[in-house]
């Protein structure tokens, strides 16, 4: 059997985790090795700590506090966050971790001795001397050369997503001072990808490594090829790229010249999925060889679209620079979650992050599953998703409630007051009985291998509604009426109970919460590893997954209704966190409104009513002679024309403007301008660039009209 070697990028311990992240590489993979458990297969899925990186030292300085303080809490919150939700890490692991430091070292050493993978440079470097600190990444600041954006970083454009260094900025500040940096010399160590180019295209393109097939390139998402396709494709090829920062926290370069220097956390953090695992085998007495280069070993790695190269270009390349390494045979990236039309930002409070959701749902039944399958249900597999509290109401009440929950609170009941709570004998063939499910069952299992979780959960529910609609065709209660003894009843309930034994398997990879208590409720064992292998055995050979005579407890709601017309405390919540939305948008119409100041003294309404202000239409134009900024214009007003002169020759030629709707205010005292009397003025907009627009209304409104 293959070894599996399950890995979600490793979050940073510098802040707390949005539902995005959840549902971009650590909800997916935990239903996927969930069900991979279920299925018997020798899987282990390793996480953790990010805790180096500008990112959090640069939090720390702000602070006032030392990055260590940064990384215990969040590595706490972030860890504990996880085991709430039911995300399965079989070991969740930190960067800061000795044996981390040591295998990082280890590797940078190994590549260094090599001697044809890195290259040395000595050059010139943004340098903040107030605080004597070079700066690189998130430690300066400018425009994004390619988008525009005033504050992209010097790694990284957060707008445009453009891969940026610190040279191609414009007009860098530090972050640190927010001063205008200095530049000053260094010495750094560059992995260098040129030479990895050539079989890196063919493994991506052909997926074939070493002229072998490696895997097939078809099963990998579009998304994800494509991306890396751009990198491989553009024009410079692959640069070399810096793996070592002048910062004092982060893993010390293991040369005695690099004194002040620390490995890239780019560098390391991937290096963290071999720690980690190494960590877990120590604990099971396992060997993690068998997992990275063994030769039944398979790597997957679930991440977000922003770490695509690194998973797909980078780390392979350092993986294979090294030397008997596997390389990932898939990397199910997905897109991002927005969060009610937006994206997701602490700065703005727009989101809510997954201890808050906690926090907020703290009296609300079932609440982690109710979100698992929110997110599941609308998972940014392929393209950008969008949470909404409306539609997470919906899935909730239309198919957690209405469909799942609802069918085995029927069941329950049924057998109880049919056959005092005993799954009934029956000598029904259920082979024929299992045919539509065994069919959704099978690909069910299908979408999840390929990594497809929204339709996989898809097909859950459409067992559930073949279940219920089963239960409304046979209709016992009807049967019941004229016949109690009647062996239909036997039959349709046994039936069932096959169909919710069934789904309380299935469901267990995405809502393994309400999994466990199906299964309580039907009074079975909780899931082991390989059960479910048993479980598609005895439906595709027509056998019963829960015997005759087994007694199963009395029905517990699953979920709760959050539109209940006798209790509106779940919605209220929803409505809170709404509201909370609401007060965002206002805030933020306010500040803009705040931000637009009037450019003239208040006057009261009675003077503005002075202003007798008509709509018009220019019916003839003419240049004036010695005034190059003036033209003669003839308006008609509905009854009677007028003539003024107005100063738009500059912009508008006099066949352009025949025809013009316009405002005109009619009760400016007459002046004369080079020697033509006007008898008016017409409106005009003017932008920033000084570019003129008539003020107008829609052709054919009318003439003379008021304007107020
Ligand atoms: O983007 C991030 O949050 C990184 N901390 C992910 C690292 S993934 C891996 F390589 F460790
Ligand atoms: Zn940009």
């Amino acid at each position: 059997m293959s070894k599996k070697l399950v890995t979600s990028a490793l979050p940073y311990a510098n802040g707390a985790l949005h539902l995005g992240h959840l549902a971009g590489a650590y909800l997916p993979a935990d239903i996927y090795v969930r069900y991979l458990r279920l299925r018997g297969e020798d899987v282990v899925w390793v996480c953790g700590s990010d805790e180096h990186g500008a990112a959090i030292t640069i939090r720390a300085k702000k602070e006032g506090i030392t990055p260590q303080d940064i990384i215990e809490k969040y590595h706490a919150l972030n860890k504990n966050t996880f085991e709430q939700f039911g995300i399965s890490f079989d070991m969740y692991h930190r960067t800061s971790a000795e044996i981390h430091h040591e295998t990082a070292r280890e590797f940078f050493t190994k590549l260094y001795e090599r001697g044809d993978q890195f290259i040395e440079k000595t050059n010139e470097q943004y340098y903040d001397a107030e605080y004597n600190q070079f700066l690189a990444d998130r430690f300066i600041k400018g425009i994004c050369p390619t988008c525009g954006y005033e504050e992209a970083y010097g790694d990284q454009c957060e707008n445009c997503g453009s891969t940026l260094s610190p040279e191609e900025l414009i007009e860098p500040v530090s972050t640190l001072s927010g001063n205008k940096p200095e530049k000053k010399e260094t010495t750094h160590w560059y992995f260098d990808l040129k030479k990895h180019e050539k079989w890196l295209k063919e493994w991506i393109e052909n997926g074939t490594l070493d002229g072998e097939p490696h895997h097939d390139p078809k099963a990998w998402k579009n998304h994800v090829v494509g991306q890396c396709k751009s990198w491989l494709d553009a024009e410079e090829g692959l640069l070399p790229r810096a793996i070592t920062r002048d910062l004092d926290w982060g893993i010390k370069v293991p040369l005695p010249q690099a004194d002040g220097k620390v490995l890239y956390v780019w560098f390391d953090a991937p290096i963290g999925y071999i720690s980690a695992t190494k960590a877990w085998a120590e604990q099971n007495g396992k060997n993690w060889e068998d997992y990275w280069k063994g030769d039944d070993a398979e790597l997957i790695h679930f991440i977000g679209k922003d770490n695509i190269v690194f998973h797909c270009i980078i780390f392979p390349a350092m993986l294979k620079a090294y030397g008997d390494f596997k390389l990932p045979t898939n990397v199910p990236a997905n897109q991002f979650l927005n969060f009610e039309g937006d994206k997701f930002s602490k700065s703005r409070g727009w989101g809510i992050e997954q201890h808050e959701y906690l926090e907020e749902f703290k009296d609300f039944p079932n609440k982690e599953d109710a979100l698992r399958y929110a997110l599941t249900r609308n998972m940014p597999e392929n393209r950008d998703a969008d949470f909404k509290w409306d539609e997470f109401v919906e899935f909730h009440d239309k198919e957690l409630v209405g469909n799942l929950g609802n069918y085995l609170n029927r069941i329950l009941v049924l057998t109880h007051k049919y056959f005092d709570g005993k799954v009934p004998a029956s000598d029904v063939d259920l082979t024929e009985k299992y045919a539509d499910i065994l069919h959704l069952t099978a690909s069910l299992a299908k979408r999840i291998e390929l990594f497809d979780f929204k339709q996989a959960v898809n097909r859950l529910m459409e067992i559930s509604s073949w279940g219920n609609t089963y239960l409304q065709d046979v209709s016992p209660w009807k049967i019941y009426k004229e016949n109690p003894d009647s062996e239909e009843i036997a039959e349709c309930m046994y039936v069932s109970l096959q169909v919710v034994t069934l789904l309380s398997a299935l469901c267990a990879p995405f809502i393994p919460f309400t999994s466990e208590k199906i299964r309580n409720l039907l009074n079975l064992p909780a899931l082991q590893n390989g059960d479910l292998n048993d479980i598609l055995e005895n439906l595709g050979a027509g056998k019963p997954l829960i015997d005759a005579g087994h007694s199963v407890n009395k029905p517990e709601l699953l979920f709760a209704q959050i539109n209940d017309r006798k209790d509106d405390s779940r919605k209220q919540i929803i409505e809170r966190q709404k509201e909370k939305l609401v007060a965002i948008l206002a805030q933020k119409a306010a500040e803009e409104a705040a931000k637009f100041k009037p450019v003239k003294p208040e006057i009261s309404f009675e003077d503005f009513t002075k202003l007798d202000i008509r709509t018009g239409k220019i019916t003839a134009a003419e240049p004036i002679k010695k005034a190059d900024k003036l033209l003669k214009l003839t308006v008609d007003l509905g009854g009677q024309t007028r003539t003024v002169v107005s100063g738009i020759a500059l912009q508008f030629k006099p066949e352009e403007v025949v025809g013009q709707q316009v405002a005109v205010l009619l009760n400016l005292a007459p002046r004369k301008m080079r020697g033509v009397l006007s008898e008016g003025m017409i409106l005009m907009a003017e932008n920033k660039e000084g570019k003129l627009s008539f003020v107008q209304s829609d052709e054919g409104f009318g003439e003379g009209l008021e304007v107020r």
